[in-house]
Protein backbone atom coordinates (compact mmCIF):
# COMPACT_ATOMS: atom_id res chain seq x y z
CA UNK A 1 0.00 0.00 0.00
CA UNK A 2 1.23 3.43 -0.83
CA UNK A 3 0.40 5.95 1.95
CA UNK A 4 -0.47 8.92 0.42
CA UNK A 5 0.23 12.80 2.86
CA UNK A 6 -2.54 15.24 1.57
CA UNK A 7 -1.57 18.53 2.86
CA UNK A 8 -4.60 20.95 2.86
CA UNK A 9 -4.29 24.68 3.75
CA UNK A 10 -6.36 25.72 6.53
CA UNK A 11 -7.28 28.98 6.07
CA UNK A 12 -7.13 30.36 2.24
CA UNK A 13 -7.79 33.37 1.26
CA UNK A 14 -7.26 33.72 -2.31
CA UNK A 15 -10.46 35.05 -3.71
CA UNK A 16 -11.76 38.36 -3.76
CA UNK A 17 -10.06 38.95 0.28
CA UNK A 18 -12.64 36.70 1.89
CA UNK A 19 -11.77 34.23 3.97
CA UNK A 20 -12.46 30.68 3.67
CA UNK A 21 -12.17 27.92 5.60
CA UNK A 22 -11.05 24.17 4.54
CA UNK A 23 -11.65 21.49 6.96
CA UNK A 24 -8.41 19.35 8.40
CA UNK A 25 -4.83 20.17 7.92
CA UNK A 26 -2.69 17.39 6.87
CA UNK A 27 -4.88 13.85 5.64
CA UNK A 28 -2.64 10.96 5.25
CA UNK A 29 -5.05 8.94 2.85
CA UNK A 30 -3.76 5.12 1.31
CA UNK A 31 -5.32 4.00 -2.40
CA UNK A 32 -8.62 3.02 -2.39
CA UNK A 33 -9.39 5.72 0.91
CA UNK A 34 -12.20 8.00 -0.01
CA UNK A 35 -11.30 11.47 1.07
CA UNK A 36 -13.90 14.16 1.73
CA UNK A 37 -12.38 17.73 2.36
CA UNK A 38 -14.78 20.75 3.44
CA UNK A 39 -14.68 24.46 2.35
CA UNK A 40 -17.13 26.71 4.17
CA UNK A 41 -17.73 30.80 4.13
CA UNK A 42 -19.85 33.71 5.62
CA UNK A 43 -20.38 35.11 1.95
CA UNK A 44 -23.75 34.31 1.40
CA UNK A 45 -23.95 35.95 -2.10
CA UNK A 46 -20.81 33.98 -3.39
CA UNK A 47 -22.93 31.39 -4.99
CA UNK A 48 -19.41 29.63 -6.49
CA UNK A 49 -16.61 27.64 -4.98
CA UNK A 50 -13.71 26.50 -7.31
CA UNK A 51 -11.33 23.88 -6.24
CA UNK A 52 -7.86 23.52 -7.23
CA UNK A 53 -5.29 21.13 -7.17
CA UNK A 54 -1.22 22.14 -6.65
CA UNK A 55 0.91 18.42 -6.91
CA UNK A 56 4.46 18.73 -5.29
CA UNK A 57 6.98 20.67 -7.15
CA UNK A 58 4.85 21.76 -9.57
CA UNK A 59 3.38 25.95 -9.29
CA UNK A 60 0.88 26.24 -10.98
CA UNK A 61 -2.94 25.22 -9.55
CA UNK A 62 -4.56 23.21 -11.86
CA UNK A 63 -8.56 23.69 -11.88
CA UNK A 64 -10.63 20.50 -10.29
CA UNK A 65 -13.88 22.06 -11.26
CA UNK A 66 -16.79 24.13 -9.45
CA UNK A 67 -19.85 24.83 -8.08
CA UNK A 68 -22.06 27.27 -8.98
CA UNK A 69 -25.15 27.55 -6.94
CA UNK A 70 -26.33 23.51 -7.22
CA UNK A 71 -24.74 22.91 -9.97
CA UNK A 72 -21.46 21.15 -10.50
CA UNK A 73 -18.76 21.12 -13.64
CA UNK A 74 -15.58 18.70 -13.34
CA UNK A 75 -12.93 19.39 -15.57
CA UNK A 76 -12.43 16.08 -17.74
CA UNK A 77 -9.60 14.71 -16.25
CA UNK A 78 -10.98 14.91 -12.48
CA UNK A 79 -14.34 13.48 -13.86
CA UNK A 80 -13.80 9.49 -12.50
CA UNK A 81 -11.92 9.88 -9.17
CA UNK A 82 -13.09 13.46 -8.14
CA UNK A 83 -16.49 14.60 -6.99
CA UNK A 84 -17.84 18.08 -5.52
CA UNK A 85 -21.17 18.55 -3.43
CA UNK A 86 -22.74 21.96 -2.03
CA UNK A 87 -25.74 23.75 -2.34
CA UNK A 88 -24.84 27.25 -2.34
CA UNK A 89 -28.30 28.80 -3.15
CA UNK A 90 -30.29 30.70 -0.18
CA UNK A 91 -28.85 32.95 2.15
CA UNK A 92 -27.01 31.27 4.46
CA UNK A 93 -23.35 30.56 4.89
CA UNK A 94 -22.10 28.40 2.09
CA UNK A 95 -20.20 25.00 2.78
CA UNK A 96 -19.34 22.73 -0.58
CA UNK A 97 -17.24 19.58 -0.17
CA UNK A 98 -14.58 17.80 -2.86
CA UNK A 99 -14.51 13.82 -2.50
CA UNK A 100 -11.56 12.29 -4.01
CA UNK A 101 -11.44 8.45 -5.00
CA UNK A 102 -7.75 7.64 -3.68
CA UNK A 103 -5.91 5.73 -6.17
CA UNK A 104 -2.09 6.54 -6.14
CA UNK A 105 0.70 8.63 -4.98
CA UNK A 106 -0.73 11.56 -8.52
CA UNK A 107 -3.35 12.10 -5.73
CA UNK A 108 -0.62 13.35 -3.23
CA UNK A 109 -1.44 17.75 -3.42
CA UNK A 110 -2.25 20.54 -1.81
CA UNK A 111 -6.38 21.63 -1.76
CA UNK A 112 -7.10 24.80 -2.37
CA UNK A 113 -10.90 25.85 -2.39
CA UNK A 114 -12.06 29.62 -3.80
CA UNK A 115 -15.19 31.30 -3.51
CA UNK A 116 -16.61 34.06 -5.65
CA UNK A 117 -20.06 35.78 -6.41
CA UNK A 118 -21.67 34.23 -9.54
CA UNK A 119 -20.18 35.32 -12.90
C1 LIG B 1 -20.22 21.30 6.26
O1 LIG B 1 -21.00 20.15 6.01
C2 LIG B 1 -20.47 18.96 6.60
C3 LIG B 1 -21.31 17.79 6.17
O2 LIG B 1 -22.62 18.08 5.99
C4 LIG B 1 -20.40 19.11 8.11
O3 LIG B 1 -19.84 17.97 8.68
C5 LIG B 1 -19.55 20.32 8.44
O4 LIG B 1 -19.54 20.52 9.82
C6 LIG B 1 -20.08 21.56 7.74
N1 LIG B 1 -19.17 22.68 8.02
C7 LIG B 1 -19.62 23.85 8.43
C8 LIG B 1 -18.59 24.89 8.72
O5 LIG B 1 -20.80 24.09 8.59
Amino acid sequence: LHKLMFSFIFVLGVSLGIEVRQSSSDIVAKASDKVQIFCSHDKTDYRMMFWYQQSPGDTAMKLIGFLNYVAVTLEEQYRDLFSITGNLGGDSAKNGSLTIQVKGREHSAVYYCAASKAQ
